[in-house]
């Protein structure tokens, strides 16, 4: 904890609330309390982060934020100053401003006034942290029809809420999951190839205990997704990391010992390519030929935003050796924990018995809501909505990136996905960057860290990884303010 003398107030790094959060609070209690006299004058910006050991742009993100909440006010050359008593409700926090299109300086110059007529909720609003990938705006969930969809089945029928929970899940769902991958990614299953999850995640976990042994080796992309890697790591397995280039994931010219390759080939995570059908072909040759399995992980692959759909690695194959992959978490909301998996018919008895020895992780009360759910075309029209709001946010970010941050690196357009990367070429380190700007609240995962074998990879990765689907493009905005004030910083 560092104490600064001026306000008498700590900073706690270890805190999950950002430097600058904490700043801000500290101030605003001092106000609200009378602690600080209104007009009174504030550290200048250098002094005060020398006191408390921050940035200097800390100190500026925060002052800037209570300017745009009204509670200080700044003229060139005299500072900032704490605002008169009475012209912003100081102890609490005002609500966040919510147009959807502005500039820069549009998303500071919000007013307080307007702020304060705004409706507060009761319960303490989730800190707003650009740029975490693959999160969903919950704001934009649903709730007023799915609540109506729960509460008819829990009045008309609630004894289907709980069935299909000791098997595969509920039928009327998997019978829902399998209309839905027919028209979007091309497969054809029937309802006794699915199972329902606990989300990706256990749909994944589900396949590496099933189908590979202790000291196997399992067939990854390299950069790839990191809790994968752990399982596989924590599951005695020895990963296989496959590079990655322009065509998606590359396949060994030598003999390959695993007998299972884990793929995204609609979508790289998290580079964001599509896998080129003649390298689809090279796995399926593959797999065919050394009786390997394929596991397709198409976690996110309705968000596509221009052409169609690109078909579903599964379909192609018509579920002979590739094992798929989806999840709710992505279009709907991560909290319901939901995904599936779809099993080659040779498969199904083998995973019936793991499913009856270690039981589903899948919660089993909202199965029938979410099945009605699709079939009455709600969830569709959920999805239309959500696609349309997350491919303006993905334009809005790509041209800021283009206009105003050309100087540092460059994005490659993918037209997919909840993350775009944002590859440097500017010398500076993606970690470093990422470090520097959590101070500042933004939550950015750096590229480098998806990377588990930088040596084979005949490359180096780094870049910045920016989800945009969770934010307003005032958030991202802002976002690309302080993101800007990091990257100045650590230029000098
Ligand atoms: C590539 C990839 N696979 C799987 C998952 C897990 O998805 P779920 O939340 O459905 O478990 C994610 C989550 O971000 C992901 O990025």
């Amino acid at each position: 904890m560092t104490q600064t003398p001026w306000l008498g107030f700590s900073i706690d790094r270890a805190a999950s609330t950002p430097v600058f959060e904490q700043i801000c609070a500290a101030i605003r209690l001092r106000a609200a309390s009378g602690d600080m006299a209104s007009g009174s004058k504030l550290p200048p910006t250098r002094v005060f982060a020398t006191e408390l050991g921050v940035s200097r742009s800390t100190i500026v993100t925060a002052y800037e934020q209570l300017v745009a909440e009204g509670y200080l006010s700044s003229q060139q050359g005299s500072g900032y100053r704490l605002c008169a008593a009475g012209e912003v409700e100081l102890t609490q926090r005002p609500a966040r401003a919510k147009p959807e299109t502005t500039t820069r300086s549009g998303a500071a110059a919000v007013s307080h006034r307007a702020q304060n007529t705004s409706n507060r909720p009761k319960t303490e609003e989730p800190v707003v942290r650009p740029f975490r990938a693959g999160t969903p705006d919950m704001r934009l969930f649903p709730y007023r029809q799915w609540a109506k969809t729960v509460a008819r089945i829990c009045r008309s029928d609630p004894q289907s809420m709980f069935l299909g929970s000791r098997g595969f899940g509920s039928l009327a769902l998997r019978q829902s999951i399998c209309d839905h991958v027919a028209e979007w990614r091309g497969i054809s299953a029937r309802p006794e190839q699915v199972i329902v999850t606990a989300g990706a995640t256990d749909a994944l976990e589900i396949c590496l205990h099933e189908l590979a042994e202790t000291g196997d080796s399992v067939a990854l992309e390299d950069p790839g997704y990191k809790p994968l890697q752990h399982f596989i790591a924590a599951q005695g397995l020895t990963p296989d990391y496959l590079r990655v280039d322009e065509n998606g994931a590359v396949l060994p010219s030598g003999p390959v010992a695993s007998r299972l390759a884990i793929l995204t080939p609609s979508h790289q995570f998290p580079l964001g390519g599509a896998m080129s059908p003649a390298r689809r072909m090279e796995f399926l040759r593959w797999a065919t030929k050394t009786e390997a399995w394929i596991v397709e992980d198409d976690y996110d692959s309705e968000f596509r935003y221009a052409g169609r759909p690109i078909p579903a690695m599964a379909g192609f194959d018509h579920l002979h050796r590739t094992l798929y992959v989806g999840s709710f978490s992505k279009i709907f909301s991560n909290a319901l924990r939901l995904g599936y998996l779809i099993l080659p018919d040779s498969l199904v008895g083998r995973f019936a018995d793991s499913i009856q020895r270690f039981g589903p992780k899948a919660s089993s009360m909202p199965q029938q809501p979410l099945a009605d759910f699709i079939n009455s075309g709600e969830f569709y029209r959920h999805l239309r909505r959500v696609r349309r709001i997350y491919a303006e946010r993905r334009r809005f970010l790509l041209d800021q990136l283009t206009k105003e941050f050309s100087a540092y690196g460059y994005c490659v357009d993918h037209q997919a996905g909840m993350q775009v990367v944002f590859h440097l070429t500017c010398g500076l380190q993606d970690l470093e960057i990422c470090n520097r700007a959590a101070e500042q609240g933004l939550s950015i995962e750096a590229l480098s860290g998806f990377v588990q074998a930088p040596d084979s990879l005949g490359g180096t990765y780094n870049g910045l990884v920016l989800g945009f689907c969770g934010y307003s493009e005032v958030e991202l905005d802002q976002g690309l303010g302080n993101l800007t004030r990091v990257l100045e910083q650590i230029r000098g």
